[in-house]
This record gives structure tokens, sequence and C-alpha cells, in this order.
């Protein structure tokens, strides 16, 4: 399977590309320097260059070539507005465009739980990315194309367990990224799978059980 991964260079996008590589999946990726490529050739993985503010669905559109799913696992952790509207929201629609023109059926979004840190008051710039975020699940899971939307709860980067709580509804708790990608990479070779939102969050249920359980 060939997975292009927008926001490959970020922690979960990092940690996708291992699990994916592992099961001998073929991996491209959109970066935004050059000197990111270096790392992402030594893993073998194939990346673009390209600032995704700057892309349109018809200038990604041909980067997507041969690719059998989109993952959408960039984002702006609400650092500021601008990158929120430009990040969380423009690129997504941008991404989902060139998918339907590359004739990429399938588009798997890493979205976030939409109560995830809000109880911390984090502020309006952060509010405001959660608005976005909403906004653009609505806008995927409008979409023709084999959709697919993961809302993680507060990310946490220790190491994962392997447990997990999947569903179409889960309470704002934390979940290792680990236990995340883990989770992208079971959803993306199940393609059954399609057409949810889902919530994730830590459980005691393997992540192979908890996809295996959505079917
Ligand atoms: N923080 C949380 O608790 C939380 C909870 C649930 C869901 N989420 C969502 O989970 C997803 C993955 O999170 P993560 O922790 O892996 O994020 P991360 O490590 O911060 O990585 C973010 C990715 O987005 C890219 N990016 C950021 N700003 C960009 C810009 N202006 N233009 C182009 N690319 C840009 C980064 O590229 P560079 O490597 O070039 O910077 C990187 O690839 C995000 O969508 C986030 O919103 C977060």
């Amino acid at each position: 399977m060939r997975v292009f991964i927008i926001g490959v260079s970020g922690t979960v996008g990092r940690l996708l590309v291992g699990h994916l590589l592992d099961r001998g999946d073929d991996v491209v990726g959109l970066v935004r320097r050059e000197e990111q490529r270096a790392a992402f050739s030594a893993l073998g993985v194939t990346v673009h260059v390209g600032q995704l503010a700057d892309l349109t669905a018809d200038s990604l559109a041909p980067m997507l070539s041969r690719t059998d799913v989109l993952v959408y696992a960039a984002g702006s952790n609400g650092v500021s507005r601008q990158a929120a509207a430009a990040v969380d929201g423009q690129g997504v629609v941008t991404a989902l465009e060139a998918a339907g023109l590359a004739g990429v059926n399938r588009f798997t979004l890493v979205s976030v739980l939409p109560e995830a840190r809000r109880a911390q008051h984090l502020g309006e710039d952060v509010e405001f990315y959660f608005a976005v975020k909403k906004l653009v699940d609505v806008t995927v899971s409008a979409s023709d194309l084999d959709w697919l939307i993961l809302r993680p709860s507060q990310l946490v980067d220790r190491a994962g367990t392997g447990g997990i709580a999947l569903g179409p509804a889960q309470p704002d708790d934390e979940v290792p990224r680990e236990d995340v990608a883990a989770t992208l990479a079971e959803l993306l070779h199940e393609p059954r799978v399609r057409r949810r939102i889902l919530e994730v969050t830590q459980g005691l249920t393997t992540v192979a059980r908890a996809v295996a359980d959505l079917l």
C-alpha cells in the first residue's frame, strides 16, 4: 500500500512512518524544508518539498500519483490563528480536493477530540484552532471519498502502552502519540472502516482488537 502523509515530519507522522515501513508499505510525504529530505531518504521515504500554504489542489494532485491513501497529520496545535487557518483549515481542504483530482479514494484525517485540553482554558487562539478543526471535520465528512477522521484526546509523549479506547465518543483524557500512530496504522490497513469519525484515548483494549471491534 502506498501511503502519502502530509505532516510526515510531525511527531505522530514520524511514528506512523515507522509502523507503515514495518508493515512493508511504501511511504511518501510532504515536508516544508529541503534539509528534511535526507533523513527521510535514509529511511526509504520519498518526500516532496513544499509550503502547504502555497499549494493548490492542482499543484498537490500530481504528487499523489499511485497513492492508495492520503493521511493528513499536520496541525498547528493552536500556536496562532494564522497557522490554524492555514494548516488545520485550508491545508486540509486543499488536500481533500487534491485527493479527488488525483483519484485517491481514501483520505484519513488526524483531528482532535473536541474537549481535549479545553479545561485548561488555553486562550482564544486555541479556541479558534478547535473551531477550525471542527469545521474541517464537517467538510471532510461531507466528502464523497472514503474518509476517516481520527480524533485523539490530549497527546502525550510518554511511551505507548498498546492499549486504547476507540469509538464514536470517548472521554476527555490523554493518549500517547505512539498509540495514536499504531491506531492509525491499523486503521489504514482496515479499509472496511470508512466514513466514520472515531475518537481515541488511552484504554485497555489492544489496538488490533479495538479496530477489529469496529467491524
Ligand atoms: N496537542 C494535542 O494534544 C493534540 C490532541 C489531539 C490532536 N492533535 C492533532 O494531532 C496532529 C498531530 O500532532 P503532532 O503532535 O504530531 O504535531 P507536531 O509534532 O507538532 O507536528 C505537526 C506537523 O504539522 C506540520 N506543520 C505545522 N505547522 C505547519 C505549517 N505552518 N505549514 C506546514 N506544515 C506545518 C509540521 O511540520 P514541521 O515538521 O515542518 O514543523 C509537522 O509535520 C495535529 O493535527 C494536531 O492538531 C493534537
